[in-house]
């Protein structure tokens, strides 16, 4: 077994030895810009815990571990631009440094680079595996789109919220530890546990997200805070607020939330007094707890000494309680 520091370094060699530059430069650039940045790389770090966990040799893993954080990093380059997000890991996004058509074309080649390390090398369960990953691929876009259609909508209710964010966001954690378990030919029952370990554990990084989106620091968060109000997204801290606040705070934030200003500072200081005046933030987190417990006891159904769950454990508190 690796510690998590172990499995962190592992990850970080494995893409200090890939090279992303080649011709013609326009299109490799912005890939190789967005790989070297690199953020936390949780994504093959949760595939190559989730093999490690079966006591398999992780290095049959590295190339799907590879795969889903260059796969991770296309659908940023395309949220960015879906987002108008001018920084990602406090540098500037592909379609501000280059040009839309360059966040998009690069964004492409990434999607189909990605795959190339899933076709790498044969495996008993590759079909399996790039199963998981094709679902995994077309539900980001599901989900994507959802969240594109309530920036418009004033009836999204919290479930379908949950719904859209288990899509965008949390079945990519969960697909990396399934095809982690996966490529350790682990039973079915403790594959479908460690997914369902994923998606709670990616429901919450994204109640996450939204808080940090919110309340979060740039300098550590390495994203521009407030996008989320700017763009009019119905987050948690949105839906929960409309629920919770008085009929006037109710019908402040609808109309705020139908507005797009080019200014948009004070609009996001007039809805975070409104968040603060109902303490949202408590409450998501209160939420981020809840949804981390039944994380927890999904692993625990995992059929695996305990001493072996402490790495995945430690990674899931680390993500639920992180400030970038
Ligand atoms: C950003 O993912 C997109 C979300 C699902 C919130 P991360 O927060 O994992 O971004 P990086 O890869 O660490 O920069
Ligand atoms: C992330 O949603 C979902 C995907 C990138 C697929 P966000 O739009 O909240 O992610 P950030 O905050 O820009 O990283
Ligand atoms: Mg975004
Ligand atoms: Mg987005
Ligand atoms: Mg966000």
């Amino acid at each position: 077994m690796y510690s998590t520091n172990e499995l962190q370094q592992i990850v970080k060699e494995l893409f200090a030895n890939e090279n992303f530059v080649d011709e013609p430069r326009q299109l490799y650039d912005p890939i190789a810009y967005t790989l070297a940045l690199g953020g936390k790389r949780i994504r093959p770090l949760l595939l190559l815990a989730a093999t490690d966990l079966f006591d398999s040799d992780i290095k049959e893993a590295y190339n799907y571990a590879i795969g889903i954080e260059v796969f991770h990093n296309f659908t940023l380059l395309h949220d960015d631009l879906m987002d108008k997000s001018p920084i990602r890991r406090g540098q500037p996004t592909v379609y501000r440094k280059w040009d839309e058509n360059t966040a998009i074309l690069s964004g492409d080649a990434m999607n189909i680079l990605a795959w190339r390390y899933f076709i790498k090398k044969t495996h008993p369960n590759l079909h399996k595996i790039l199963h998981t990953f094709e679902q995994t691929g077309r539900e980001i876009c599901e989900g994507q789109q959802y969240d594109m259609n309530f920036e418009t909508r004033n009836d999204v209710t919290i479930n379908e919220y949950m719904e859209m964010i288990r899509l965008k966001t949390a079945v990519l954690l969960a697909g990396a530890l399934k095809i982690g378990a996966l490529v350790a030919q682990a039973d079915s029952n403790d594959v479908e546990y460690l997914y369902r370990f994923g998606i709670s554990i990616g429901l919450a990084f994204q109640l996450r997200d939204d808080l940090l989106d919110a309340y979060g620091d740039t300098a550590s968060f390495g994203k521009q805070t407030g996008t989320d109000i700017k763009d009019n997204k119905k987050t948690f801290l949105f839906l929960h607020a409309l629920q919770k606040g008085n009929s006037a705070q109710r019908q402040r934030l609808t109309e705020l939330f139908a507005t797009t200003p080019d200014d948009p500072t004070d609009k996001i200081n007039e809805v975070l007094a409104i968040y603060n005046n109902l303490d949202i933030k408590k409450d998501v987190e209160e939420k981020i707890a809840l949804l981390h417990d039944e994380a927890n006891a999904n692993l625990d159904a995992v059929r695996r000494p305990e001493a072996s769950k402490q790495v995945l454990r430690q990674i899931a508190h680390s993500l639920l309680d992180r400030d970038k």
